[in-house]
């Protein structure tokens, strides 16, 4: 078992554990805990489904609610229907909400907890690779709103995440091969993640996989315990994202295969304005493109750029991109050149 902490200590902290039996270990403990108003389990009917034996063995009578599977509904609809099921629940001040799923459900369960009674604690249950390295850590919650990804969020940091690797084993390939996008991203900032994912020989084991979760959760920890309302450090996390979200609203392609795209593309960018070790890119391209295996590039719509949030006011696009083993650097460029240069570089790279 494996332990981090993040958060300003007495105020605002997370607990982050490693663990297997997460369910007879460290959630039936909670059970008397959660009953009587005390909690409610929020959920997606793939991972309820799944899991639903689990759930009723060792949190029998806590009030499950299950949202739709998928990203389409990581909306405002989905989230008041959570607080009205919590309100029926009669959840009070003390209560917990325990987010069990992907990262849509740690989004939308995350939000429901900071907007019910000005907040409520959150256990996060990460049961995708992707909510497991990634968007479980760090405290941002978000719903879609308005055609617009994350639209309507707040930072509300869990007070515990419990990442068991047994979910893996029932993940798709296709969600793997997501979480392991954003795992490549962190290899791009941690040099010993790097070579450990060179290394492999099957990345997308689920063995391999789950052996590397506590080191990318140290790396995104120790990212967001400096910066944890993403004003300066907390950008590198934002690598091919800008590209990756484009490719994202153009492609049916999961969320970290985008990332894998944006840092393919991206990295060439860097190359041609920044002073880049051209060495490393090259190994960061090639891991991108074992990772991404069989995913094929899809047709860029850049358009979806223009609608990334995180870019700033203008004309201008500004990218987070990889320039040597663990270091990143801003590049700022006019969204014409921007779009023509990630054009010239899908031609070269595909
Ligand atoms: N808050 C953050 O910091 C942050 C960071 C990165 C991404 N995100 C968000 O995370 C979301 C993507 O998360 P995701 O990739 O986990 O998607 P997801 O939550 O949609 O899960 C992907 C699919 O896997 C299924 N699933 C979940 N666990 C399973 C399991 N153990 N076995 C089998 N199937 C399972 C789900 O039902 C779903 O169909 C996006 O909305 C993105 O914006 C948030």
């Amino acid at each position: 078992m494996k332990c981090f902490r993040i958060g300003e200590r007495e105020k605002r902290e997370s607990v982050i554990v490693c663990r297997k039996k997460v369910f007879s270990a460290a959630l039936a403990p909670l059970k008397e805990r959660l009953l009587n108003g005390g909690g409610i389990v929020f959920t997606d009917t793939n991972v309820h489904a799944l899991y639903r034996a689990s759930i009723e063995k060792y949190l029998g009578g806590v009030p499950v609610f299950a949202m739709p599977a998928g990203e389409e509904h990581k909306n405002a609809e989905t989230l008041f229907a959570l607080l009205g099921a919590m309100r029926e629940a009669g959840l009070r001040r003390d209560s917990l909400l325990v987010a069990l799923g992907g990262g849509v459900v740690g989004d939308v369960g995350g939000l429901a907890a900071a907007l019910y009674m000005r907040g409520i604690g959150c256990i996060q249950v990460p049961t995708t690779l992707l909510a497991q390295v990634d968007s479980s850590v760090g405290g941002k919650t978000a719903v879609d709103f308005g055609g617009v990804k994350n639209l309507i969020g707040a930072f509300h940091p869990p007070v515990r995440v419990l990442a068991d690797p047994v979910f893996l084993n029932t993940l798709p390939r296709r969600e793997l091969r997501s979480g392991l996008g954003e795992m490549v991203k962190h290899g791009a900032l941690c040099p010993s993640l790097f070579e450990k994912l060179e290394g492999a020989d099957d990345l997308l084991d689920p063995a391999f996989l789950a052996e590397l979760v506590p080191e990318n959760i140290a790396f995104k920890a120790s990212v967001v315990r400096r910066d944890p309302r993403e004003q300066g450090l907390r950008r590198c996390l934002n690598l091919g994202h800008t590209t990756g979200h484009a490719v994202e609203l153009s492609s049916g392609l999961s969320h970290g295969a985008c990332v894998l795209i944006g840092l393919l593309l991206e990295s060439v960018l860097s190359a041609r304005h920044l002073r880049a070790d051209e060495a490393f890119l090259e190994r960061l391209r090639a891991l991108c493109k074992r990772a991404l295996g069989e995913e094929k590039m899809p047709p860029l719509d850049l358009k979806g750029a223009l609608l990334d949030k995180k870019n700033g006011a203008g004309d201008g696009v500004t990218l987070a991109v990889p320039v040597a083993a663990g270091e990143y650097e801003l590049l700022r460029l006019p969204f014409g050149q921007y779009a023509r240069e990630i054009g010239e570089a899908m031609e070269t790279l595909c």
